[in-house]
């Protein structure tokens, strides 16, 4: 059994598509023959069961966060996807929104443990220190954003914190590497970076060993893009324009794999709580189709 690949969907900006985005781009790979789990992430307003066919999951995250359960694997429930599981999140329970370091960490070891081709982890809208956390524990990530100018801020936000947090969490007994790092996050300050290339010539003067390993982790994150609710050729270029931003200014591959068209019929679906990813229309599947496909080339060679 290889590893799965694990791979966190975030964004930023709330209600862009990331929910949609997992269960659609899991549905297609299922088709390909992958085995897929999905992990709803969003600790504070979990939702990512009703877009896979399951009414009220018995069990999630809660059970194992609160160890009700000894293993992460005893929380998993079928979903409408054939083959597929999936760990709820927890909508109800307050406290599970703000996880405690030591509480995350045994989710994020355990997760690498479970058995599926590809695994994806729904994460929340925001750009806060959870949900960026989970998206630097994982090498594989997609940021999924619309057009809108708001979104692509917030999904660059979102990109760059999860890069904060990424190096940061490599020296977790050092404070004045952190610190130093952290110069990015104010880039107008006197002291500030204004790009990540910027931070990493200036640290090889001062903490040559650690910016070769900050280097070598920036080198191996596999960042992907997915454009959502496109409505002309004008919001496909949006996508291309990204990808040149977030390389000049972070200094990390960002793929842009495919985007979706705005479809009525997957806003219908989530109203009328249809598991409507096993029955997607010709134009939305052929989008989860190229996505899928582009996906596999980029993660298994
Ligand atoms: N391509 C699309 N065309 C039309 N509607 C869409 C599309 N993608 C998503 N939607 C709709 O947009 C709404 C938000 O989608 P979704 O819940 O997937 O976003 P989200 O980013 O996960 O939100 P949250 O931040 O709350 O977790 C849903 O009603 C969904 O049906
Ligand atoms: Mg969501």
């Amino acid at each position: 059994m290889n590893d799965p690949i694990i791979v966190s969907v975030g964004g930023g900006k709330g209600g862009v598509g990331k929910s949609t985005v997992t269960s659609y781009l899991g549905a297609a790979l299922s088709k390909k023959k992958y085995s897929v789990g999905f992990v709803d992430a969003d600790l504070g307003g979990a939702n990512l069961h009703s877009f896979l066919g399951v009414k009220r999951p018995r069990t999630g995250l809660q059970d194992f966060l609160s160890g009700r359960v000894k293993t992460l694997g005893e929380t998993a429930v079928e979903t409408c996807i054939p083959g597929s599981w999936l760990i709820s999140g927890a909508s109800d329970i307050l406290e599970l929104a703000n996880p405690k370091f030591g509480q995350k960490q045994r989710l994020i070891s355990s997760l690498r443990k479970l058995n599926a081709d590809y695994i994806f982890v729904d994460l929340a809208a925001g750009t806060g220190f959870h949900v960026t956390d989970f998206y630097a524990s994982f090498s594989h990530g997609i940021i999924v954003s619309d057009s809108l100018p708001i979104s692509i801020e917030n999904a660059y936000g979102f990109l760059k914190n999860g890069i904060l947090r990424g190096l940061t969490r490599l020296f977790p007994d050092r404070k004045d590497v952190s610190r130093f790092v952290q110069r990015l996050s104010d880039s107008k300050a006197a002291e500030g970076f204004a790009t990540v290339s910027e931070m990493l010539s200036a640290a090889a003067r001062v903490y040559p060993e650690e910016t070769t390993l900050m280097k070598q982790w920036l080198a191996d994150r596999r960042n992907f893009l997915v454009l959502n609710m496109i409505k002309d050729k004008t919001d496909i270029g949006v996508g291309r324009r990204f990808v040149e931003l977030v390389r000049k200014y972070l200094s990390v591959s960002l793929s842009y794999i495919g985007y979706i068209c705005y479809a009525p019929e997957i806003r219908t679906a989530v109203r009328e709580s249809k598991p409507a990813v096993l029955s997607p229309s010709a134009s939305v599947s052929g989008c989860f189709e190229a996505i899928a496909a582009n996906l596999c080339a980029l993660t298994r060679g």
